[in-house]
């Protein structure tokens, strides 16, 4: 057991499947439109299909990569995830089989769409006792849980995966603040029964979202003794474009401190803020000693942010 041991992100890396699916593909089919979809979401099209096992690993690999770091060099591998391949075996061990990383400890957690947040937290813990290379996957698959005739569901969703390495490190490291929390009597608003399909009370979820999202990332500033303004990007879950924007601008934040890919990918859960994490990160919005706050909401209902201070 070693104890005084921090976090840094050594790299990151995505994935997505192939099949892109428009706002007019849908409209094809059901009773909705262009229109509708990007006025209310702010999504334009999203990327549909694969499994989440495959999509983590694709992810995974190119984190390992950009480390320049091979499977060997992984001592834990945890993936956030609410669509597993299946209930048993977690998904997490497919993932170490596909990238052959060692028989290092693999386990899946699920959190919704604040899992990668949770997941980040989880990994610090490990770090912290003694583990020293983990690799962090959200991915989802939620298409595979989606009523394609349910417009007020399947407009919404996309599948895909992001990842990053993170290594431990003697003294506090980067992760310099977090926040988690849950409420069980809200889970009622977003869930999906098992063999289920996912069900959304959009309007509250909405409500809550907003709110959840500022207080939460109003307690991390201050648990890091830090202000907005100290923020270099704030990366939110990609819900929906007017959560996004309020929150963004109740906290005070601008827009070009933000990370927005929704118009590309839709709602991804677990792994929609790694997907934007890469996206800021990959077209250099975000450099090494960059202070990024990430805030998150979903179903549970669970909340989440952090502040994370970029680069080893
Ligand atoms: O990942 C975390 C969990 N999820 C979320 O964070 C989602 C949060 N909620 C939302 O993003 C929004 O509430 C939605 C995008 C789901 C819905 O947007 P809204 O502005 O709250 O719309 P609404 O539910 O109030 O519906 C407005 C109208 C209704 O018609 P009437 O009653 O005004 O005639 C709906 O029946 O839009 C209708 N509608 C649609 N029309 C076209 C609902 N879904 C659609 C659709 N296309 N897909």
């Amino acid at each position: 057991m070693t104890t005084g041991r921090g976090i840094v992100v050594r790299s990151c890396g995505m994935a997505v499947p192939d099949k892109i699916l428009t706002n007019d593909d849908l409209a094809a089919t059901l009773d909705t439109s262009d229109t509708w979809i990007a006025e209310r979401t702010g999504i334009r099209e999203r990327h549909i299909g694969g499994t989440t096992s495959s999509l983590a690993a694709q992810a995974g690999r190119q984190a390992l990569e950009r480390a320049g770091l091979g499977p060997e060099d992984i001592d834990a591998l945890v993936l956030a995830t609410t669509t597993p391949d299946a209930l048993v075996p977690a998904t997490a061990s497919t993932v170490q089989q596909l990238l052959g990383l060692r028989n290092v400890g693999a386990l899946n957690i699920n959190a919704a769409c604040s899992g990668f947040i949770f997941g980040l937290v989880v990994s610090a813990g490990l770090a912290a006792t003694g583990t020293d290379r983990i690799l962090l996957v959200g991915a989802d698959t939620l298409s595979r849980i989606t009523d394609w005739d349910d417009r007020t569901i399947a407009v919404l969703v996309g599948d895909g995966a992001g990842a990053v390495v993170i290594e431990a490190v003697e003294g506090p490291g980067n992760l310099l603040s977090h926040n988690l929390q849950a409420d069980g009597s809200l889970r009622h608003l977003l869930s999906c029964d098992l063999g289920g399909y996912l069900y959304m009370n959009g309007k509250e979820i909405f409500r809550s979202a907003v709110r959840v999202v500022v207080e939460s990332a109003e307690h991390a500033l201050r648990d890091a003794g830090l202000g907005v303004d100290d923020i270099a990007m704030f990366v939110p879950h990609q819900a929906n474009l007017r959560i996004i924007q309020a929150a963004c601008q109740r906290l005070g934040i601008p827009e070009d401190k933000t990370a927005v890919v929704i118009d590309r990918y839709g709602n991804t859960s677990s792994a929609s803020i790694p997907l934007a994490l890469d996206d800021v990160v990959s077209t250099g919005r975000v450099r090494d000693g960059d202070l990024v706050l990430f805030s998150g909401f979903g179903g549970g209902m669970s909340w989440a942010s952090a502040v994370l201070r970029w680069g080893a």
